[in-house]
């Protein structure tokens, strides 16, 4: 006998682990047909639910919602069957996309962002949401500072298709293979080690010291093993990435009892719903095989409010999943914020703290600054290998890298300055540094533009490309352009900043005296109407009031603009070893 049969395992939500995956027959001729169909290319969130789908991980479901059951829930947390299942899984089309189906009809090839076919869906309703009233049911606010409702509202497409689908392929993985373990897979797993009682722990951070003694606590508790089951999908925008966490979580597998813990990665998209996606984590997991399911305080919490006010009480997930258990089919392994102990040199949960001890915790923000501006870590917070995989991933500032973005007039002394810098970085060396002036951009990528409004913003987007790939890679970028647009130069800070510092210099030199030099005669071809649209003559020049250095070359000499831009990058960190950037290095 196996060990699957002598062990019934706990049944996949519905009773019946979906797989959608076509057969080899049916795929062929799905394939040959798909060439009368539209195409819809699937968006990052929606290859993640597709995948799900497919796999089963949303059992029962069987498709993209259509509209009774996205009614039902959204009001009732229930599909028109009856059955528990808290979050809308829709797929969000174009209007142009929508109006060109006809429902219980079109079928739909859903595509990878490289146009392979991974599903076909049968559609079979069409419709405009209210998806202000899909916000404020499903995640009990409309403000788009919560991350679940500003993707509902300003990301997603207004109209949604439902119906069922029918798997080609699953979506290609090619990294860390060996945890990305489908429902089926992980449940043939636990059979196979004979894990009756499997306790799993979601997350979207990197795991310290408090989350494992969290778990270890929770595995005990209910005499369970372990599953460390993060979310590696899209998760909450700024989050660490998930490459950088996986290899975090690895180097904490050998702190459990060895045979009592395993790892896998769960392709979902989080929503940030927090109550409402504690009970859907707890679905999916029991459609993977487990009987319990750890949740925290604030469980996916979104944060907080414009107010400050958080969207959900700490504790709320941790209520809803109570009334709901039954039917939920997993015991929920509720757990307060462990806290550190100094005095006893351990970890407890805040309700267990003995009265007038001293308890320390690092938030996340406080990590993120510490991290960046090299303080130490301490060991107390978390493990020295996971420091070191962090720092690996996030550097102190001056090892991260940079883009210095000029904005001002021609003839303003952008480029000079620019010069100056250059050689003030190569002298200092230890980074790589380019400079993308405005002409020489002009020469070699942009060559075709001219200066229009939607000419100069595409080539200001090129050069926050090429500085965010620079960035990215730990260079220095240099940038001169005019860049006469608030908004585009906004969208450039954007790309930039989450791959490392971005400082806007504004060259702020007055146009008198840059007209006054007309080092290259452009003035006076302007004046005279030779030349067109020239900025500050004949077009806007929209002045920053973003920037992080001002400088007017009236009063300031080249060098001594290079210095102030030089000593606002140590301030800030990006340039110089200190004490506190030297203590990250050894830690
Ligand atoms: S923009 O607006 O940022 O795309 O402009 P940029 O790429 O920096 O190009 C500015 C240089 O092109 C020359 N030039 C003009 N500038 C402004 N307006 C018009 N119409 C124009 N025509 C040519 C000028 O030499 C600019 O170089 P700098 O170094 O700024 O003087």
């Amino acid at each position: 006998m196996t060990a699957h049969a002598s062990h019934p395992m706990v049944a996949p939500h519905g009773g019946e682990l979906i797989n959608l995956t076509a057969g080899d027959e049916r795929t062929t001729e799905l394939k040959a047909h798909s060439r009368e169909w539209p195409s819809w290319d699937l968006t990052a969130r929606q290859l993640c639910d597709l995948e799900l789908l497919m796999s089963g991980g949303f059992s029962p479901l069987r498709g993209f919602m259509t509209r009774g059951d996205y009614e039902g829930v959204c009001h009732n947390m229930r599909l028109q069957n009856g059955l528990l299942w808290p979050m809308p899984i829709t797929l969000d089309v174009t209007e142009q996309f929508a109006k060109s189906l006809t429902p219980g009809k079109s079928k739909v090839a859903l595509r990878d962002p490289e146009g392979v076919m991974l599903g076909v869906l049968h559609v079979e309703e069409v419709w405009l949401p209210d998806r202000k009233a899909e916000a404020e049911s499903v995640f009990a606010t409309t403000s788009t500072v919560h991350p679940g409702v500003d993707y509902l509202l300003n990301k997603s497409n207004p109209w949604y298709v439902g119906g069922p689908v029918e798997g080609i392929q699953q979506h290609a993985h090619y990294d860390f293979k060996s945890l990305r373990l489908t429902p089926a897979e992980l449940r043939h797993e636990f059979a196979r080690l004979g894990w009756r009682k499997v306790v799993a722990f979601q997350t979207r951070n990197p795991m310290h010291r408090a989350h494992q003694e969290l778990t270890f606590r929770a595995a005990k508790t209910v005499e369970a093993n372990l599953l460390i089951h993060p979310s590696v999908g899209m998760t909450k925008p700024g989050d660490v990435d998930y490459f950088t966490r996986v290899r975090c979580y690895q180097l904490l597998l050998s702190k459990y009892p060895q045979g009592t813990v395993k790892l896998a990665l769960l392709p979902l998209a989080m929503r940030m719903g927090g109550p409402r996606e504690a009970i859907w984590h707890a679905l999916i997991r029991k459609n993977h095989g487990v009987t319990h399911f750890i949740v925290g305080r604030d469980h996916a919490g979104p944060g907080k409010d414009s107010n400050g006010k958080p969207f959900y009480g700490p504790y709320e997930a941790q209520e809803l999943f109570k009334k709901h258990e039954a039917e939920i089919g997993v015991t929920m392994v509720p757990f307060n914020m462990m806290v550190y102990l100094e005095d006893h040199n351990k970890y407890v949960p805040d309700n267990e703290v003995p009265n007038g001890s001293r308890i320390l915790n690092i938030s996340g923000t406080e990590l993120r600054d510490r991290l960046n501006e090299g303080l130490e870590i301490p060991g107390w917070f978390t493990y020295p290998e996971v420091v070191h995989e962090l720092r690996r991933s996030y550097p102190p500032r001056h090892r991260q890298g940079t883009t210095i973005f000029f904005t001002g007039l021609s003839g303003s002394g952008k480029s000079t300055i620019a010069n100056v810098l250059l050689t003030k970085f190569l002298e200092m060396g230890g980074r790589p540094v380019t400079l993308l002036d405005g002409d020489l951009v002009r020469k070699h990528l942009s060559s075709e533009l001219g200066f229009s409004k939607e000419h100069r913003d595409i080539n200001i987007r090129r050069i926050g490309y090429v500085a965010s790939e620079i960035t990215k890679n730990g260079g220095i970028a240099i940038c001169a352009p005019i860049a006469p647009y608030d908004s585009v130069r906004k969208q450039v800070r954007q790309m930039i900043e989450p791959y490392g510092g971005f400082i806007l210099v504004h060259v702020a030199t007055h146009i008198d005296t840059c007209e006054q030099r007309d080092r290259k005669g452009l003035y006076a071809k302007a004046r005279a109407g030779i030349i067109k649209e020239f900025t500050g003559i004949s077009d806007p020049y929209e002045e920053p009031k973003d920037a992080e250095v001002v400088i007017d070359t009236a009063e300031l000499s080249p060098e001594e603009g290079a210095q102030e831009i030089i000593l606002h990058l140590e301030r800030e960190g990006f340039i110089g070893v200190n004490g506190a950037a030297a203590a990250a290095e050894n830690n």
